[in-house]
């Protein structure tokens, strides 16, 4: 009876759950290996993986960098679930924290790191409110989606998988608003956490 409708993306009702717009496609075991040695993330960041699927982003850059704190955001209860199962497995639950919910609702304004596969029509609704809630110098890892209107820091291919690229992107360069000042000290915290030489910059 209800077979027709559950196809249908992005709505709420009052008979069902939320139903996010962008489907669970999880990010390969390989390139989640790529993120992990294209990444040196310094202790005390807050990391998020905005739509979090079932975790195993999270779980990995927790995993690989003892001294950050993840919070994984999903919108799908069964996903939630799922994290949550495994990162207690894990003995991960007190740096990785799990928050139910749609990320367009939930402030981002204490991120070090976005990592993000989301779709380019999502990115473009969201880039509002990062411009809105994130730090200058705010690192975002896109995978396969760029963020439209913005200029990614740089762009890293993924020559031997369907995913094909971490678009990278820094609040304050990607967006324009850095001040002259600003530019070098944001640059130079990119070149800290994303292993890429100063000469593979796109700015
Ligand atoms: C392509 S999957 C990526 C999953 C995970 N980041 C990974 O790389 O393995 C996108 C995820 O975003 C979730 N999602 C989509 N829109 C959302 C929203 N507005 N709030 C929270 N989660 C959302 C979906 O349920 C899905 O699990």
């Amino acid at each position: 009876m209800y077979g027709n409708i559950e196809g249908v993306v992005g709505r709420r009702d009052m008979y069902w759950n939320y139903q996010p717009s962008v489907p669970w496609v999880p990010t390969r075991e390989e390139v989640i290996k790529a993120l992990l040695s294209l990444l040196s993330i310094p202790s005390g960041y807050t990391v998020y993986d905005i739509g979090c699927g079932d975790g195993r982003v999270a779980i990995a850059l927790a995993e690989e960098f003892p001294g950050i704190h993840v919070k994984c955001v999903e919108a799908r209860k069964d996903l939630v679930d799922k994290a949550r199962k495994a990162i207690e497995e894990k003995g991960l639950a007190s740096r990785v924290e799990v928050i139910e919910g749609d990320f367009f609702k939930i402030s981002l304004s204490d991120a070090d790191l976005i990592y993000m596969y989301l779709l380019t029509s999502v990115n473009q609704k969201l880039r509002p409110k990062l411009e809105e809630e994130l730090r200058q110098g705010t690192i975002i890892v896109s995978l396969d989606f760029p963020i439209p209107g913005w200029n990614p820091v740089a762009v890293v291919e993924l020559p031997r998988s369907w995913q094909r690229a971490f678009y990278i992107y820094a609040k304050g360069l990607s967006d324009g608003s850095a001040s002259l000042e600003s530019r070098e000290k944001i640059l130079e915290n990119v070149l800290h956490v994303i292993r890429i030489k100063k000469h593979e910059l796109r700015l």
